[in-house]
């Protein structure tokens, strides 16, 4: 039985450039469920082993470093704000130099772990989720009720990031952009642990011929759905 006014965890997974956090969100508010951002977790782990001058091969170090800062979230906003050693994080998790190794951070298999355990805490806390990242169907959460797989080609990612970059004042290279987001999928579906993959039961969304309003109204739709069928 699955009703929306029940504890229910819905994993959203897929590559970057599909605007996953931001339909993810959009979908947690219109169903009234809390929202967590994974990537934002292994973006903060980047940011402190950074902050910290460690290198990514020191593995044992960045853990520790990782598991003093206490990475968790200020549910009293909207989004809920990243928060390290207890203070708000800000823009910093999104700027060029965290993006640059953060895909080499979440490839350490020890800090997986310990995201994997501090994401299922959250989903104790707040079972009534919406959960983005790369192995939230696959990995933290296989049973999951709803999952979805976003997906879209690497250029349409690439003219999406283009635009966002360019609203921020930035030039960009549209060409460098899609080979940088597809060096970082490859990556990402490599790693032993914790790969991106399409989990067992998503249903499959292509996002690349969508803006993002008609994604969310497919997720909802597509929510609602389950829910009739199976309540
Ligand atoms: O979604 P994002 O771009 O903010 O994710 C940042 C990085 O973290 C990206 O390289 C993929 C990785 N990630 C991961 O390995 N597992 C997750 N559950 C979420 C993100």
């Amino acid at each position: 039985m699955f009703r929306l006014d029940q504890p229910i965890i819905i994993t959203i997974d897929g590559p970057a450039g599909t605007g996953k956090s931001s339909v993810s969100r959009a979908l947690a508010q219109r169903l009234g469920l809390d929202f967590l951002d994974t990537g934002a977790m292994y973006r903060a782990a980047a940011a402190i082993a950074l902050d910290r001058g460690l290198s990514l091969s020191e593995h044992g170090l960045i853990l520790d470093a990782v598991t003093d800062a206490e990475i968790g979230f200020d549910w009293s906003l909207d989004p809920p704000a990243l928060l390290v050693f207890g203070d708000v994080m800000g823009d910093r998790i999104r700027k060029p130099e965290v993006t640059g190794v953060v895909s080499a951070i979440a490839g350490i298999r020890e800090l997986r772990e310990l995201m994997v355990v501090r994401q299922r805490e959250i989903a104790r806390k707040h079972p009534r989720l919406v959960t983005e990242g790369r192995d939230q169907g696959s990995v933290v959460f296989p049973d999951a009720r709803v999952k979805f797989y976003l997906d879209a080609s690497p250029e349409v990612r690439a003219e999406r990031r283009a635009r966002q970059l360019a609203e921020l004042g930035q030039v960009v290279d549209v060409g460098a952009l899609r080979r940088e987001i597809m060096a970082r999928d490859q990556s990402d579906m490599q790693r032993v642990d914790g790969p991106l993959v399409r989990p067992a039961g998503a249903l499959l969304i292509d996002t690349s011929h969508h803006t993002r309003e008609q994604v969310i109204e497919e997720l909802e739709a597509q929510v609602r759905r389950l829910a009739a069928a199976l309540s």
